[in-house]
C-alpha cells in the first residue's frame, strides 16, 4: 500500500434492502429506540421503492424496500431476504477518491452523479465490496439538507434507547477469501489491518473462523471480515454464507455509554438475544477484575464481560433480526478497550451454535 491513500472520513449511513419497510421502520422505532426522521418515496419523486431514515444518536439506518418486481432489489431481496444493501462512507470529494479508487481495482457498482433539491447538491458514486454489498461515496460540502436530497423530513420521535454510534460492521466471506478482502481494503480504501484472528482464538469443539479487522486511519471505523475454517461441524459463518447466498454483512455493533440502561430497554421492547450459559460468569470476575458496573445486574442481563491491557469491554449480540440466520446486532460499551472481546469468543460462538442445531445446521 502507498503512503498517498485516501481514505473515508466515516459512515454516513448503513442502508438495508427489506421487504416491507414501512414495518421495518415500525420494528426499529418500537424494538431499538430509533426515531423516524425522513421519508423517500414515489410521493417524493423517488420512483420504484420507499426509504425511511432511522436515527439515533449518530446512526443513520435507512429501510428500503422495492415497489416494483421490475426493481433490481426485488430480486436481491428474493435472493437474500433482508439484509445489509450499502455501508455509505462520507469522503471530502467524491471525484477524487472514485478515480484513486479505480486506480487501485476497486469495482464500480456507479460512476460520479449528482442528488440535488432545493437544499443543494450531494454527489455521490459507489463501489462493490463483498458480494454485492457497496460502499457509497458521499461528499456533503454543498448541501444543507438534514440527510440527502428526494427525503423529505418526516418525522416520528421515539425516546433513546442510548445507542449512540457504530462501531464496527463485520463481513462475512467465503472460505479462502479473507485474505483478497484485507488487500482489498488496504489498497482501495486506505484501511490498515488493526487485529487478526485465527481459528485457534475462535474455535469450539465444533467449527471455527479466520477473522481479520480492518480499520480506517481517518476515521473511527473498523470493519472485520470472516471467513469458515475446518473443524468437526459446519461453521457459523458457512451456515450464513448459506442463508445469505454469498457473501455479506455478519453484524452491525452499535456503541452506547450505558449498556444496562440500553439492554434494560431493548429486552423490556421485546428484542431477542444469545442466552449465555450461567456457567459463564463462574470465572469471569477472577478473569476482569474490577469493573465500574453492577456485576449482579451484567450478570442478570446476560452481558458479556472482556479485558485487554487498554481496559474493558461490555457486549452482547442479538439473535439475527429477521428469520434467515443472517444479519444481527451487538451492542457494546467500550471503557479501554479498543478490542472485540476475544476472552469472549468461545462462549459466544458455542451459543450461536446451539441455535445452529436447533436449525439442524451444525
Ligand atoms: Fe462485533
Amino acid at each position: 500500500m502507498s503512503g498517498d491513500a485516501i481514505s473515508p472520513k466515516g459512515i454516513h449511513h448503513v442502508e438495508l434492502l427489506v421487504g416491507n419497510a414501512k414495518q421495518a421502520a415500525y420494528f426499529y422505532r418500537k424494538a431499538f429506540g430509533f426515531s423516524q426522521l425522513a421519508y423517500a418515496g414515489p410521493e417524493t419523486g423517488l420512483q420504484g421503492q420507499a426509504s425511511y431514515v432511522m436515527g439515533q444518536g449518530k446512526i443513520r439506518l435507512v429501510l428500503s424496500t422495492p415497489l416494483t418486481p421490475e426493481d433490481p432489489m426485488g430480486e436481491r431481496h428474493r435472493l437474500r431476504g433482508d439484509s445489509v444493501l450499502d455501508v455509505a462512507f462520507i469522503v471530502d470529494d467524491v471525484d477524487r477518491q472514485f478515480e484513486h479508487i479505480v486506480d487501485r481495482g476497486g469495482k464500480v457498482a456507479r460512476e460520479p452523479y449528482d442528488m440535488t433539491d432545493d437544499h443543494g447538491r450531494v454527489r455521490r458514486a459507489k463501489i462493490y465490496a463483498y458480494g454485492d454489498t457497496l460502499h457509497s461515496l458521499i461528499s456533503l460540502q454543498d448541501y444543507k439538507g438534514k440527510f440527502l436530497p428526494g427525503y423529505k423530513t418526516q418525522r416520528v420521535a421515539e425516546p433513546s434507547f442510548g445507542l449512540r454510534a457504530v462501531d464496527h460492521i463485520v463481513g462475512n466471506v467465503e472460505d479462502g477469501k479473507m485474505n483478497d478482502w484485507v488487500r482489498y481494503y488496504e489498497q482501495v480504501f486506505g484501511f490498515n489491518q488493526f487485529l487478526s484472528f485465527d481459528d485457534k482464538d475462535i474455535s469450539t469443539e465444533y467449527s471455527a473462523l479466520r477473522s481479520k479487522v480492518m480499520a480506517s486511519p481517518t476515521a473511527n471505523v473498523k470493519f472485520p471480515i470472516n471467513e469458515p475454517a475446518d473443524g468437526l461441524r459446519k461453521s457459523q459463518i458457512q451456515e450464513y454464507l448459506e442463508s445469505h447466498q454469498g457473501p455479506g454483512v455478519q453484524h452491525i455493533a452499535l456503541i452506547t455509554g450505558d449498556i444496562l440502561h440500553t439492554v434494560s430497554v431493548l429486552r423490556q421492547a421485546g428484542v431477542d438475544f444469545l442466552k449465555i450459559p450461567p456457567s459463564y460468569y463462574d470465572s469471569i470476575w477472577d478473569r476482569v477484575g474490577d469493573i465500574n458496573e453492577d456485576c449482579r445486574a451484567i450478570e442478570e442481563l446476560d452481558i458479556l464481560v472482556d479485558r485487554d491491557e487498554e481496559g474493558y469491554l461490555l457486549q452482547i449480540f442479538t439473535r439475527p433480526v429477521e428469520d434467515r440466520p443472517t444479519l444481527f446486532y451487538e451492542i457494546i460499551q467500550r471503557c479501554g478497550s479498543q478490542s472485540f472481546g476475544k476472552g469472549n469468543f468461545k462462549s459466544l460462538f458455542e451459543a450461536i451454535e446451539r441455535e445452529q442445531a436447533a436449525r439442524g445446521n451444525l
